[in-house]
């Protein structure tokens, strides 16, 4: 039988969530679930309720704030990946478009994959007035995009909710439909920082007495785990930041002709990415 316990109560009243009533019995299912659903189901789960889903993305459940921290990012990665106006852009759990959509105007395609058909459903009626934005909803990590045909790939506070086997079939999803030449940008916790470190202990502590984990619980690496799984998927590291709680990584797709110092040259305001010890928003 489940229980509501202390901790539960203790959440239910920090977070406010008695002026949610239908989102708190969400959270209550998913944090009770009897049964690891999978990715798919944890994420449909958040995608009922756009405030959960918009405090998922960025701590906060308004779209002035979404609008905010989208842009934010968005200027971060034209910058680091050195995207170009007539760039075909990719973003693998795009979530609500909270960056696709400051960044689509920017570049010349943009391209937001997910899991989740009601996430998806939330982002397309924020894009609705972009002309050069398609989603695809995902049921695995295989993307259905053709092999080279993006320039840009970017994948933001995604890829620590999945499996370390999971990540890696993205990674060689994104080394198969990037352009040679062309660059990624992901993050993961980093194990090895003190504040990486105590989140690890968090989702300890939050999860020890569940009788299933949740899939989509945050996992952890260290930066040589990600310089290997990088190498193994096919692409070139250029750059590996851990200097935050978060593993940051620009990698590139190599090829014939591909002048990786020349591109490693072409980074612009590296240290914009890095959150200096505070969340990004
Ligand atoms: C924390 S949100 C981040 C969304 C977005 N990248 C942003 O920065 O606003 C995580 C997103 O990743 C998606 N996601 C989680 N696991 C996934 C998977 N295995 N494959 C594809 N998308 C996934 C979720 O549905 C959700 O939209």
């Amino acid at each position: 039988m489940t229980v509501i316990n202390q901790k539960m109560v203790r959440a239910f009243i920090e977070g406010r969530y008695w002026r949610h009533p239908i989102r708190a019995l969400r959270i209550y299912a998913a944090e009770t679930a009897r049964k690891n659903k999978g990715y798919k189901q944890a994420w449909e789960a958040v995608g009922k309720d756009a405030g959960w889903t918009f405090t998922m993305m960025n701590g906060s459940p308004d779209e002035a704030t979404l609008q905010r921290t989208g842009g934010e990012m968005a200027q971060r990665l034209v910058d680091a990946l050195a995207i170009e106006p007539n760039h075909r852009v990719m973003e693998i759990g795009c979530g609500v478009a909270r960056v696709g959509r400051e960044l689509a105007p920017r570049v010349g395609h943009w391209h937001g994959v997910d899991i989740s058909s009601s996430i998806i459903k939330i982002a397309r009626g924020r894009t609705a007035h972009l002309p050069n934005v398609q989603f695809h909803e995902l049921d695995r990590a295989a993307l259905p995009l053709r092999d080279s045909s993006m320039d840009r790939a970017y994948s933001h506070l995604v890829l620590f909710h999945m499996d370390k086997e999971d990540m890696f079939l993205y990674l060689k999803e994104i080394a198969r439909v990037l352009v040679p030449g062309g660059l990624v940008y992901f993050d993961t916790w980093n194990l090895l920082h003190p504040e990486g470190w105590d989140r690890f202990m968090w989702e300890l502590d939050h999860h020890r007495e569940k009788r299933v984990k949740p899939a989509h619980r945050n996992q952890f690496c260290t930066a040589e785990e990600i310089r290997l799984y990088t190498e193994k998927a096919g692409l070139v590291p250029i750059e590996i930041i851990d200097e935050s709680f978060w593993v940051q990584t620009i990698a590139v797709k190599p090829g014939p002709g591909i002048n990786l110092d020349a591109i490693k040259g072409s980074l612009r305001n590296l240290d914009a990415l890095v959150p200096h010890g505070k969340w990004y928003y």
